[in-house]
């Protein structure tokens, strides 16, 4: 290893990220009982401008008067992007007003790392202010051509947990051509996002941060939704958007390592520990060599096993 290491700067269990227009608060109750493990409710694209200033007053309320927490649920807030002028009352009004209730904002279309710094700024001015005692942790979402070309520096900035691959805006932005969001084109022959994926998930490793694919447009499909959402999962996200409920359980399903790969996981790290109780660096398991490198694989299986079972046994205690 290098002796320069970052390590993951928050463990969260963040298989499914259901968007949830903060114009549309007769959407909440639904989200709030689903069993997506984070929710972003919206200020931003799923937003008219003449609903902006009452989609924040509605978000506001339900953090404050509803049980998100006790339902299990990360709660994110969307706000608009840095050239609106939006964005500043997003972050002074649903701060102040409920920031004891808020888990993570999400920043979108961030194009250089001043765009984070400028709102980690805010957001620490006001909790000093406020006397906020509850951190409050922040997301980019890559998905311009600027925000990519400039994805490893984002990465690095403080306070970030997670980097999203917003692949609507990220088409709009590099011109790419789509036929629907976060599908393939069949014009390109194979993956025509690996490349955006793959870079986004090195920086986020690179930085300690999870990796998570945005939304997948045509919810009417649900066997192209898991295909996209196994093709993130191989690169290494962590979870992927659902833009409609029926798209949260399956999200759940592919990012939740299966159980004989955890099992798996499990006797590499026994069979590698038994191996070094010998003196042995290197060992053999159902005909296959393993070694520290395994048990850094096999280490990631049972973190991410262990934290969604510790989420399910919370939930279970709270229902
Ligand atoms: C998400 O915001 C996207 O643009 O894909
Ligand atoms: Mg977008």
């Amino acid at each position: 290893m290098s002796f320069t290491q970052f390590k993951p700067v928050k463990t969260r269990v963040q298989r499914s990220t259901l968007a949830v227009p903060g114009s549309n608060p007769a959407m909440f109750e639904k989200a709030m009982k689903s069993d997506a493990d984070v929710i972003f409710l919206d200020l931003e694209d799923a937003v008219a401008p003449n609903d902006k200033v009452p989609a924040r007053e509605n978000i506001i309320k339900a953090l404050n008067e509803m049980p998100w927490r006790e339902h299990g649920k990360t709660m994110s807030v969307r706000i608009n992007g840095l050239d609106t002028h939006w964005m500043y009352r997003d972050v002074v009004d649903v701060v102040e007003q409920a920031g004891e209730k808020l888990d993570l904002i999400l920043i979108p279309k961030v194009g250089v790392p001043a765009d984070v710094y400028m709102v980690e700024a805010m957001v620490a001015q006001i909790r000093e202010g406020k006397g906020i005692a509850n951190p409050i942790g922040l997301e980019a979402l890559i998905e311009t051509a600027l925000g990519m070309a400039n994805v490893e520096a984002i990465a690095a900035a403080r306070n970030l947990e997670t980097l999203h691959f917003g692949v609507a805006d990220f088409a709009a932005s590099r011109r790419s051509r789509t036929v629907v969001i976060g599908g393939l084109n069949p014009d390109y022959p194979g993956d025509q996002w690996h490349a955006a994926i793959d870079r986004m998930v090195t920086s986020c490793r690179a930085y300690g941060l999870r990796a998570v694919d945005g939304p997948f447009g045509d919810f009417s499909s649900p066997e192209d939704f898991v295909k996209a959402a196994k093709r993130a999962a191989v690169l290494g996200c962590e979870g992927k958007w659902a833009i409609h409920p029926s798209q949260i359980a399956l999200a759940n399903d592919v990012f939740s390592p299966p159980p004989a790969e955890v099992d798996r996981a499990r006797r590499i790290l026994v069979a590698l520990e038994e191996a070094a109780a010998q003196g042995k660096g290197a060992a053999s398991l159902d005909g296959r060599m393993i070694d520290a490198a395994s048990a850094r694989m096999a280490q990631n299986v049972v973190t991410v096993a262990d934290a969604i079972e510790a989420k399910g046994k919370a939930g279970a205690k709270a229902a």
